[in-house]
């Protein structure tokens, strides 16, 4: 599997143990059996150990996804046993799903327990070692977020993938966390589709397949993954909200960053965001967390709340600091080539970046220079000025649109009438 190899740097190495991680029902063991697959068709055997379902169930799989019918498959649960069939057989390759449903005998916890992970961890390695194996261990990721529960299971082991991706969406992305004998960084994209896991050629034409133009609060951002540039759509949401502390969700974008640029379009736009409740999210079920998508996921928030929408043809990146400066980052080039390659004409970005042919570039060297360049809140603000503004006005209340007047001193908050007495009583 070329996607594989390519997080991969190169394959699987003999002797070694990877841990491949991500929720529930995301496609681990699909992925498992069509790497099985790739291994095979390259000439080598393969065990695949599945303590999770059946045999039955595994090999009907397995022919449907093109795995050849010489895969040998085992339940076996117990770790000692699993290393004696090693021993007997050579494989080139095992794979172990899950390392939640096998067991070492010798721990007396039940399987699943951090005890029990770790002391399988622990001994699949060995056997690793001893047999020169290359060991794939199919771990499921907890609630919060942390691989096969106990993060120590990353200290076990030589590689850390993580599949991701929503269940709701197709789309896949296959990362190294931890690689000891290559690159971390690199991406592995793939489709899930009716015939297992598709290689995807044009990640940026899947992720935009779906997009809403001329809507407001929608942005498109030339994101990094690994070494690729991949244009991801990003949204969001901004309703006035009567509570103390308004919601802030971030879904595929950094919960906390978004904190932070919510509170430099505050100080440095003059929005009012204390008053509402915001919703932002990158769409596809992807996660993009570099710094550079700063300016879209601001730029969003701000069409967002005046209801102006962002030109159809237009993408925008850039950090944004904290005194409401563009900074710039890596890699516009390749940003540039893979906006112009999807039909964008133009793209916001911060004022280092040098002219491009292929772009009509728009620099900006803070966040309210984006806003004004996009006319999002109308015309600018003059001190003193009554605030004017372009768009549906009348579907968002005014205390939550509204400009401050002077930009950078947050004075009392106009207009609110947020109830006060409300929390007391609904708390009886
Ligand atoms: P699975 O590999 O069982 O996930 P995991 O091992 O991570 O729990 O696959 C999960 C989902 O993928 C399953 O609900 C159905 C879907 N799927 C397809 O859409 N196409 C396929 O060819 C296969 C095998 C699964
Ligand atoms: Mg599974």
């Amino acid at each position: 599997m070329e996607e594989l190899d390519r997080v991969l740097s190169g394959g699987l190495v003999p002797g070694s143990v990877t841990l491949l991680g991500g929720d529930p029902g995301i496609g681990k063991s699909t992925l498992v059996l069509q790497m099985l697959a790739g291994v095979m068709s390259a000439g080598h055997s393969a065990l695949m150990v599945s303590a999770e379902e059946a045999p039955a169930q595994v090999r009907l799989r397995a022919d449907r996804l093109g795995t050849p019918g010489n895969l040998w498959v085992t339940e076996e649960p117990d770790v000692r046993a699993i290393e004696v069939m090693v021993k007997r057989l050579r494989p080139a390759v095992v794979a172990v799903d899950s390392v939640q449903t096998v067991f070492d005998s010798d721990v007396a916890a039940p399987p699943g327990s951090v005890a029990q992970v770790r002391a399988c961890a622990q001994h699949l390695s060995t056997v690793a070692r001893s047999s020169g194996a290359a060991v794939v261990v199919v771990g499921h990721v907890t609630k919060d977020g942390v691989l096969a529960g106990p993060r120590t299971l990353e200290h076990l082991v030589d590689t850390v993938l993580s599949f991701e991706g929503d269940r709701h969406h197709s789309l896949r992305l296959l990362r190294a966390l931890k690689h000891r004998f290559g690159v971390t960084g690199e991406l592995g994209i793939f489709e899930m589709t009716a015939a297992g896991l598709a290689a995807v050629r044009d990640a940026s034409a899947l992720m935009l397949a779906e997009r809403r133009v001329d809507t407001a609060g929608v942005v498109v951002v030339p994101a990094l993954e690994g070494r690729r540039p991949l244009l991801v759509e990003l949204q969001a949401l901004a309703n006035t909200s009567a509570s103390v502390s308004p919601r802030r969700s971030a879904q595929g974008l950094d919960g906390g960053r978004l904190a932070m640029l919510l509170a430099a379009v505050e100080r440095h736009v003059g929005l009012n965001m204390s008053v509402l409740e915001v919703f932002a999210s990158a769409v596809g079920g992807v996660r993009v967390i570099e710094p550079a998508v700063d300016l879209a996921v601001c730029l969003a928030v701000v069409s967002a709340v005046s209801g102006v929408a962002v030109p159809r043809d237009l993408v925008a990146y850039g950090e944004v600091g904290l005194s409401g400066e563009i900074r710039g980052v890596s890699q516009a080039g390749k940003r540039h080539g893979e906006t112009s390659r999807l039909g964008f004409k133009r793209a916001v970005v911060p004022s280092s970046v040098p002219e491009d042919d292929r772009l009509e570039l728009i620099r900006v060297s803070s966040i309210s220079e984006a806003v004004d360049a996009l006319s999002l809140l109308g015309q600018p603000t003059v001190s003193g000025s009554e605030p004017r503004f372009a768009g549906r006005q009348s579907t968002v209340r005014s205390e939550g649109w509204q400009r401050r007047r002077s930009v950078g001193r947050p004075g009392a908050r106009a207009g609110s009438h947020r109830p006060i007495s409300a929390r007391g009583s609904r708390t009886a």
